[in-house]
């Protein structure tokens, strides 16, 4: 059996640390080929300072910024098989900047020894089944030896991620605005925004956050325009949140409100499609992003055609234990562990899980939502049981500490549901911590301006 795996972020490598953790107890798994179109593993965690095109003319898939920290605590995230404590060698705070979480990310799968699996600089071009042979052909370009490939698979996994392809609206005005315009998955360093007047238009965690930066960082006011539902918090005073943006003239925005300002940039944070380009019509996903995406037997089977699986296609408050969950899953089909039912049980199954979705009405009402399908998973496969419970509590403290104060949640720590261990506090307030490297997370500042070399993160082995 040979089974593809389109991407090697977050989820992607946990199908293929899926299928090692079977191996090695013992059970023989399909031949594993992981496209990645990136130099390097991690998915967004990989940051690039590109935007646009990459080296070899394809979109550039990062979506992450400098500076960036985890906006939801790691306790929420960690991998049941491999803590933070294990990959540190001590507690660390609860809200780490990107490269500290993609050297996690790394390190359980370096211990793991699935990089042999990825074809690096190879993004898949077009993926097609025939019902003669019940295969799929996979097409992808080879950018290290330059040289088309075409294969045979028994079964696709995509893991291509959806916080890539940009959901650009355009305003009256924007091609008289003199300023820049851009939007988020362009968004790299806040420091170019410095003693600027920024519009964000967008009310969700990349508004939220891009806002923060540009706060952060020096912007001298920042402006974000709703269209559904302000954020609401209690924003520092050159921070104010208006109703959607209507149209620019000149440097002038204005709104719904009938209030207008004069803005120097403009940053939109209007989210990603849901976007596979490489995909055959009958076997692409279409939704927005949402709870529970329809067609997505047990969030992960193409109902369709139920060879073919996606990872990580719902909105995200669970992640990486939740591809995880998924990833554990689909394994268990693949290895005849878990026996699928006939169509019409997938999609009444589905729409069970929609009608709930349907229903929810507050961010506590998905938390528990996604918690509950992440244990629907997890209690069928031999992932490790977790505290899912404890998790969404955790999720609601940090809401809690949010809406306390944007500029300070990220100071508060969190017990691991994993190993019951407090973490400790950051020894920098978030707002005061201008540098965001591993090194300077990792090591007290007293330790830092002494002599001694640089603590290393604990290698994994
Ligand atoms: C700005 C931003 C900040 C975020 N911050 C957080 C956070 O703080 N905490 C959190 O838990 N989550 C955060 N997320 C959510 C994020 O979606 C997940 O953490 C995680 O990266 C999703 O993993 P994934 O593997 O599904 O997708 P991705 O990380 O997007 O990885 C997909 C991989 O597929 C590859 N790929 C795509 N197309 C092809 C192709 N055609 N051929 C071959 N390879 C391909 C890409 O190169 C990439 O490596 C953030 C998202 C964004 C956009
Ligand atoms: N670590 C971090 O700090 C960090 C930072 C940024 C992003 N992220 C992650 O990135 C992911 C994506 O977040 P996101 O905020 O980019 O996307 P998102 O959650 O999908 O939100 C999209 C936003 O754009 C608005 N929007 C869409 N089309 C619009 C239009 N035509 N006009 C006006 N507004 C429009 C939506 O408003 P409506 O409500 O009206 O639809 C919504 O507010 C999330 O998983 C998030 O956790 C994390």
């Amino acid at each position: 059996m040979r089974v593809a795996i389109i991407g090697a972020g977050p989820s992607g490598l946990a199908q293929l640390r899926a299928f090692q953790s079977a191996q090695e107890k013992g059970c023989e798994i399909p031949e594993l080929v992981c496209y990645e179109k990136q130099a390097d593993w991690g998915g967004l965690w990989n940051y690039t300072w590109r935007t646009g095109l990459d080296q070899h003319g394809e979109p550039v898939h990062g979506s992450m910024y400098r500076y960036l920290w985890s906006n939801g605590p790691k306790e929420c995230l960690e991998f049941a098989d491999y803590t933070f404590e294990e990959h540190f060698g001590k507690p660390i705070a609860s809200y780490p900047p990107r490269e500290v979480l993609w050297d996690y990310i790394k390190g359980r799968v370096e211990k793991a020894d699935v990089r042999k699996y990825i074809r690096f600089n190879c993004p898949v071009r077009q993926i097609t089944f025939s019902e003669a042979t019940e295969q799929f052909t996979v097409v992808a370009h080879d950018h290290v030896s330059n040289v088309i490939t075409t294969e045979i698979y028994d079964h696709v996994i995509v893991a291509s991620g959806h916080f890539s392809t940009p959901n650009v609206p355009e305003f009256a005005g924007f091609e008289q605005f003199s300023g820049r315009i851009l939007h988020a998955h362009d968004f790299r360093d806040a420091l170019e925004f410095r003693g600027q007047d920024v519009l964000l238009v967008g009310s969700s965690y990349s508004a939220e956050d891009i806002g923060s930066q540009c706060y952060k960082y020096g912007a001298r006011s920042i402006t974000t325009s709703y269209r559904t539902r302000p954020m609401g918090f209690a924003f520092p005073d050159n921070w104010e949140e208006k109703p959607l943006l209507l149209k620019v003239d000149g440097n002038t925005a204005y709104f719904k409100d009938g209030t207008s300002r004069r803005v120097d940039a403009i940053i939109l944070c209007t989210g990603y499609l849901h976007h596979f380009p490489f995909l055959d019509e009958s076997l692409r996903l279409k939704t927005n992003n949402r709870m529970w995406p329809l067609n997505l037997y047990q969030g992960v089977v193409w109902e369709s055609n139920p060879k073919l699986f996606y990872l990580g296609m719902q909105d995200q408050w669970y992640t990486f234990n939740m591809f995880d969950a998924q990833a554990w899953y689909v394994r268990d089909v693949l290895l005849g562990r878990i026996a699928l039912p006939d169509q019409a049980a997938m999609r009444q199954d589905s729409q069970a899980w929609r009608d709930r979705e349907e229903t929810l009405d507050s961010d506590e009402s998905m938390i528990v939502f996604q918690g509950d399908y992440v244990r629907t998973l997890i209690e069928q496969t031999d992932y490790p049981r977790f505290d899912i419970d404890g998790v969404n509590k955790t999720f609601f403290m940090w809401e809690e500490h949010k809406h306390e104060n944007l500029m300070t949640f990220r100071d508060y720590s969190y017990r691991s549901l994993m190993t019951g261990t407090m973490a400790p506090r950051h020894h920098t307030r978030w707002l005061e911590a201008i540098d965001d490297s591993l090194e300077a997370y990792l090591t007290e500042p007293e330790e830092r301006s002494t002599s001694a070399p640089a603590r290393q993160p604990a290698k994994a082995v």
